[in-house]
């Protein structure tokens, strides 16, 4: 039986109870977070984390975040803190950024995937830092069904998982829209594996030059390091194409495709910065950040209305468009059309 919780009117502690009684009890609780919503469980519960992995379908070496709601909770999974770690948790804890350090011996190897590192985040949603502060640190993947668009309302959580978990708190829609960026700190420098909600830039900014694992902006199934980035992602049912190129050449090949698609039959979506006239239309905003808070949104959405095709218009990589755009490419599959 799936219990949800309503706390779309804020923050409630009685409410709260119920669900950390339930993590403390092994139990699973999908929760949102500021990027997307987290399936939880207690990190270091060795069976309750392992359901994670049954109840999403998630490959066993792909491993999970860990979200703590205070420095001294970092000090209980992770071994050692290297000063450009404390200087990023500094400056961008609570927020999207998660940072893959040693290990305490504590943390079961299953929530790592085998490895002898733990990626560690504080996250801004003050639910979840509730939630994990009547509880204890919480292991949680994106609470969708592996190889699906991520969460970003308790409606796409409860389109996955509702009769499979025990509890889904609903907060609301996320605000950021894509997960964390993930950086590893047990390098020198350090490794940006995954992009996220705190832009690459403003990561430089702060602890100087960081190495870009080549996954993070093209496809390069065998490098992976971050286990994650080997598997499908992200993707609906329907097929997806991304357009790149310049906002002109966009706006032009994307209503050419419409036209070539739906005279092949298809029914054709399109998730744009622009209007266009297809089937149906997803308008994804203006701004990096707007795009990013649409993005899964749009997909699962299309996906909804039974399209065939969807036509997804790419942006520029600055700032969280980054991010964005990592996840377009791997919900297209990389396949792509430079306009
Ligand atoms: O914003 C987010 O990060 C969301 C919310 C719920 O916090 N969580 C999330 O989790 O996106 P998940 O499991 O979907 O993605 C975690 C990523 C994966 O790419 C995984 O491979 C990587 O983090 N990761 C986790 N532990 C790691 C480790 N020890 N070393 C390298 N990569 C790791
Ligand atoms: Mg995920």
């Amino acid at each position: 039986m799936t219990i949800v919780i309503n706390m779309r009117d804020g923050l409630d502690e009685r409410k709260i109870k119920v669900a950390s009684r339930l993590i403390l009890e092994g139990k699973l609780v999908a929760f949102p977070t500021e990027t997307v919503y987290g399936l939880g469980a207690d990190a270091l519960n060795e069976r309750a984390v392992r359901r994670i992995f049954e109840a999403k379908g998630r490959p066993a070496d792909n491993p999970l975040i860990i979200h703590i709601a205070s420095l001294d909770d970092l000090g209980k999974v992770a071994r050692e803190v290297p000063e450009k770690a404390k200087i990023l948790a500094e400056r961008f804890w609570p927020g999207p950024l998660t940072l893959v350090l040693p290990k305490r011996d504590e943390v079961p190897l299953v929530t790592t995937g085998g490895l002898d590192t733990v990626a560690v985040r504080m996250p801004a949603h003050p639910i979840a830092l509730a939630l994990i502060r009547a509880s204890t640190p919480l292991a949680a993947p994106s609470a969708n069904i592996s190889g699906k668009p991520s969460p970003t309302s308790a409606e796409h959580v409860i389109d996955d998982f509702y009769g499979k978990i025990e509890g889904i708190i609903d907060g609301g829609e996320t605000w950021i829209g894509v997960e964390s960026a993930v950086i590893d700190l047990t390098e020198e420098p350090p490794f940006l594996l995954r992009p996220g909600g705190i832009p690459l830039e403003e990561i430089e900014k702060v602890i100087g030059p960081v190495k870009v694992h080549p996954a993070v902006k093209g496809k390069n199934a065998d490098l992976a390091k971050a286990p994650g980035m080997k598997y499908k992602h992200y993707a609906p049912n329907a097929s997806v194409v991304v357009v790149e190129g310049t906002p002109e050449n966009r706006r032009r090949k994307i209503r050419e495709l419409v036209y070539e698609y739906r005279k092949k039959g298809y029914r054709v979506g399109v998730m744009a910065t622009f209007e266009v006239e297809a089937d149906e239309f997803y308008f994804l905003g203006q701004t990096p950040e707007e795009v990013a808070r649409n993005l899964f949104k749009a997909l699962r959405e299309l996906d909804k209305r039974g399209v065939d095709m969807i036509i997804a218009e790419g942006i520029e990589e600055k700032g969280v468009g980054l991010a964005v755009m990592n996840r377009l490419r791997k919900a297209a599959g990389y396949n792509i059309v430079k306009a």
